[in-house]
């Protein structure tokens, strides 16, 4: 590794709203290489390089500029590479995307081993060569599409035989996607077996739901919005992720680590950006500051506090064991002990195989103190963040009902993107992932001291479970899961609209 190389921020090409201007320091000239382990994987097909083909499309990347490598054990030629992820993008494919899909160069290798890495190396050297890429100059990403247990192996792998040779505006960057570990230690041996390897500022570590557009939204909502500013600290949140639709296929993966581990430790525990402090300023590290501040705050999870659920049927997957206890449904109350949020129940709630498809933040207000309209009353104020599916954010308000009688009536003030950003393109979330780590910004990415203060808050919960102290409850596939989370959510204060 050339010394020094993760200082060298970025130059900041196509990006026109940069909110890291001040980091721009050495001109980035030499050519990208974008490296995809696991290119024959699930993740790769579905998610990586259709995202890489839409940045393209849009025009972030240029095909005389980037080329693109797919790396795994497969044996597989270029060309079954391209014809494999053809099925998901190649329909879209527009004549002036075609180069960058024909230029795709596949390498066959281990993990664990030099020789695929030195061949893989070899190639990327040829294409910076041919780019007349001045040595050191050029840009290495390597998007580790591939299950955590070989991480190790590879990145030692890369840090041998495939770095990008010194410091002259160029750079290597390692995307790893979680898990991150499965409790506080595991996550932190890997954290220490990649910090040996690599700096911080070289690692991005994806949390895709950092990459939607309305978590994007987040801080600018709540610190550009002076109305938003005295509200923000009350009365209950609620954070919910449901999924209409089980395990199918993933039983296995799954039942190692269940709801909590693959969606609430990471995916809804981004709640930080509801609930943490207003940043110095806008950079990354500002920012990263005041989430992990806030994670640090939540005091330890009350038994009575969680409710687990699992679908009947679950265990039908023959690849999930007969007797499995892992929970494919929970809410858990979180309690933040600062200032702000005292008293006040954060409910993450997520499962698989519920009644809708859906992830939102609600932020619900108390009754009016004093209510002289008590007896008509229909629901509290909440003000919803809706993720997924169709963004929006509305506000649920009690109105007069129109016309000659007085009575009153919830209704919403309602910002639908589809509506209001009509022709607007909304990303992909794994695009701006990709595209942020091209720039070199890591504001969306999960720092090392973020991820070691979200297991802190889980490991204790998750080894009862584990160790069977804790039982999940069983619900209905289709249903809104165990009655005995609404009675908890009930229990917190939340009142359902
Ligand atoms: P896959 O199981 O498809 O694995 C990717 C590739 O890794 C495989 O094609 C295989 O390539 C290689 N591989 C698989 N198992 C092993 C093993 N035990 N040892 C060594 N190599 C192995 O994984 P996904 O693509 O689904 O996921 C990749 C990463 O992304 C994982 O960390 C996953 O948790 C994460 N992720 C995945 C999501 C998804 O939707 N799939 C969503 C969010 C995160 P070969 O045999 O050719 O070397
Ligand atoms: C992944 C989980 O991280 O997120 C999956 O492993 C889950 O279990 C997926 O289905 C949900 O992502 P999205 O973007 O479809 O909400």
């Amino acid at each position: 590794m050339g010394s020094g190389q993760w200082k060298v921020e970025k130059r900041s090409s196509f990006r026109s709203d940069s909110f890291s201007k001040e980091y721009e320091t050495v001109p980035e000239t030499g050519c990208l290489s974008i490296i995809v382990l696991g290119a024959s994987g699930d993740l790769a097909k579905k998610k990586t390089f259709p995202a890489l083909y839409n940045l393209y499309r849009r025009g972030f990347l240029q095909s005389n500029e980037v080329y693109i490598f797919g790396y795994a054990r497969t044996k597989i030629s270029d060309d079954d590479l391209r014809n494999r992820i053809r099925g998901d993008i190649l329909a879209k494919m527009l004549q002036s995307t075609l180069k960058m899909y024909q230029q795709i160069k596949y390498v066959s290798g281990s993990y664990d081993t030099e020789d695929g890495f030195r061949l893989l190396d070899k190639e990327i050297s040829e294409h910076e060569v041919s780019k007349n890429s001045a040595e050191g100059s050029s840009r290495r990403l390597f998007y580790l599409a591939l299950p955590p247990s070989v991480y190790p192996p590879v990145c030692r792998m890369i840090r041998k035989c495939c770095m990008n040779r010194a410091d002259l505006g160029g750079w290597t960057r390692i995307v790893i996607e979680k898990p991150f570990g499965k409790d506080l230690e595991s996550a932190e041996k890997l954290s220490a077996q990649i910090g040996e390897l690599f700096e911080e500022p070289q690692l991005y570590r994806i949390d895709h739901y950092l990459g939607k557009e309305l978590v994007q939204n987040l801080l600018v909502l709540r610190f550009a919005n002076r109305f938003f500013l005295p509200l923000w600290n009350r009365d209950n949140i609620q954070i919910v992720f449901r999924e209409d639709f089980g395990t199918e296929g993933r039983g296995g993966y799954f039942d190692e680590y269940g709801i909590i581990r693959d969606i609430i430790q990471n995916h809804l525990l981004q709640l930080c950006l509801v609930a943490m402090e207003k940043p110095v300023s806008l950079k990354p590290e500002h920012i990263r500051d005041e989430k992990v501040k806030v994670l640090q705050s939540v005091l330890p999870i009350k038994d009575e506090e969680v409710v687990l659920g699992q679908y009947e049927g679950y265990r039908d997957d023959p690849t999930v064991p007969d007797h499995s206890n892992t929970p494919t449904f929970a809410t858990v109350v979180l309690r933040i002990h600062n200032e702000r949020w005292e008293g006040v129940p954060f409910i993450l709630k997520a499962g698989k195989a519920l009644n809708s498809r859906k992830a939102e933040i609600r932020v619900q207000f108390k009754d009016v103190p004093g209510d002289i309209f008590k007896c008509q009353k229909q629901g509290r104020n909440e003000f919803v963040i809706r993720l997924q599916p169709s963004e929006a954010m509305y506000m649920k308000l009690t109105v007069k009902q129109p016309g000659l009688e007085m009575s009153t009536v919830q209704s919403e003030l309602d910002l639908s993107y589809k509506q209001r950003y009509q022709g607007v393109a909304i990303p992909e979330a794994y695009e701006r992932l990709i595209l942020d780590t091209i720039r070199g910004d890591q504001q969306h990415f999960v720092r090392r001291d973020e991820l070691k203060a979200a297991w802190e808050i889980f490991t204790p919960l998750l080894h009862r479970i584990d160790d069977g102290e804790m039982k999940p409850l069983q619900y209905q596939p289709g249903s809104r899961g165990p009655v005995e989370a609404d009675e908890l959510l009930a229990k917190a204060g939340y009142v359902q609209t």
